[in-house]
């Protein structure tokens, strides 16, 4: 039986776009394949690397676990979108001051997932900063320098 084509349409990085998918398709793929936005990464596929990490109405979520259609109507903001003016923006930027990556894959996730931490949070502990990135997995910092920048923003009391 042919799939059945639906229509979504997003605001993402400040664009509006309309898409046309099957209904299986998954949005971290809509954002990379349909629209060409490959900062958002593919770690696992299975929800636990949070690689995929994107912003959904101002809240972050693995793109990887949401069906493009659910996706229909909302705001999404990717990596790309989180510099605004062309520079870095300030989680950017403390990863970069702190040596915060390495190979970079996680990187993209990473940093939508601190600026969600920092969002709920404007002044965490080490601990919950290593909690609150639980679920973004990094295969080669060992996480250290990546702390040591979260805490960078923390100290200054800002806020994603
Ligand atoms: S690819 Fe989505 S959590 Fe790993
Ligand atoms: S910097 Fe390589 S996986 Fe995190």
């Amino acid at each position: 039986m042919p799939a059945v084509p639906h229509e979504v349409t997003i605001e993402i990085n400040g664009s509006r776009r309309t898409v046309t998918v099957e209904a299986r398709r998954l949005l971290v793929h809509l954002i990379r394949e349909d629209l060409g936005l490959t900062g958002t990464h593919v770690g696992c596929d299975t929800s636990q690397c949070g690689a995929c990490t994107v912003e959904i109405d101002g809240q972050a979520v693995k793109s990887c676990t949401v069906l493009a259609v659910m996706a229909d109507g909302t705001s999404i903001t990717t990596i790309e979108g989180v510099a605004g003016g062309g520079g870095l923006d300030r989680v950017q930027a403390a990863f970069q001051d702190h040596h915060a990556l390495q190979c970079g894959f996680c990187t993209p996730g990473m940093v939508m997932g601190v600026r969600n931490l920092l969002k709920e949070n404007a002044n965490p502990s080490e601990r919950e900063i290593r909690h609150g990135l639980a679920g973004n997995i990094c295969r080669c910092t060992g996480y250290h320098n990546i702390v040591r920048a979260v805490e960078s923003l923390a100290s200054k009391g800002d806020v994603a």
